[in-house]
């Protein structure tokens, strides 16, 4: 296969090393025109939009990858194998599972666990530990520290279900795992297997442990400000 892929119609040399993937296209949108100096659409298969620009004089790019492990898993995997994307970092949401954090905290995932099947296909006798990047992450920590943000580091669960019925996201936080979203197993992965860099930042946009505590798809939307700079510094 080469380019384009079945999913981007980019040219050879329109992404940057450097992708940010937020998981909505509006907020690929946002960040473009918010963020970036000269942004470029480089991408705009079924909507999920991608743009190249310039960040404090850096050449950075931004891509939504979709809902879940299966779609980041389409996205990060054509980014790395076909467009020489060399780091991905994924901006996004997550709910909390540990009692200590709340709406707009940072958590930074170190590792990715999952109820997923994703890493089933690399047909390894036993189970692979899906985990960011460290160069990416010292960067993380780094730029976080400096931001002044409330965050912290650690395990998240990358969950398959939305509406779980077993409601088991909370059975994580007996192993300390932090959050809960949809996807960074599968990009975690994917940077494995390609050889290739990956990290996760989440901000927190709703809570397992205070039901009361959520944002609405607008805040989500806007309130992201710290995550997307600290994210920009890395890059
Ligand atoms: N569950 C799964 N994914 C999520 C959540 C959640 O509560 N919040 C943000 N992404």
């Amino acid at each position: 296969m080469s380019i384009p892929t079945p999913h981007i119609n980019a040219k050879a040399g329109d992404f940057a090393e450097t992708v940010l993937m937020p998981g909505d296209p509006k907020r690929s949108k946002m960040i473009a025109e918010n963020f970036l100096e000269n942004a470029v659409l480089v991408n705009d298969v079924r909507g999920v939009q991608g743009y190249t620009g310039t960040y404090k004089g850096k050449r950075v790019s931004v891509m939504a990858s979709g809902m879940g492990q299966p779609a980041i898993g389409i996205y990060s995997y054509e980014l790395f194998k076909f467009y020489d994307v060399k780091n991905i970092i994924r901006i996004g949401s997550c709910g909390s599972i540990n009692p200590e954090l709340h709406l707009k905290d940072i958590v930074i995932a170190q590792g990715a666990c999952t109820n997923g099947f994703y890493a089933s296909q690399y047909r390894l006798p036993g189970t692979f530990c899906p985990i960011a990047s460290y160069e990416l992450l010292e960067k993380s920590v780094e730029a976080a520290r400096k931001s002044g943000a409330n965050f912290r580091v650690g395990n998240i669960l990358s969950s398959d279900t939305f509406y779980d019925d077993a409601q088991s996201g909370l059975d994580w936080a007996k192993m300390g795992v932090l959050g809960i979203e949809m996807e960074s197993a599968a990009l975690y992965c994917n940077a494995a297997r390609l050889g290739k860099n990956a990290l996760c930042i989440c901000t927190v946009s709703d809570s397992l442990n205070y039901p009361d505590e959520v944002m609405t798809a607008e805040e989500r939307q806007n309130s992201l400000t710290q995550m997307i700079e600290i994210a920009l510094e890395i890059a």
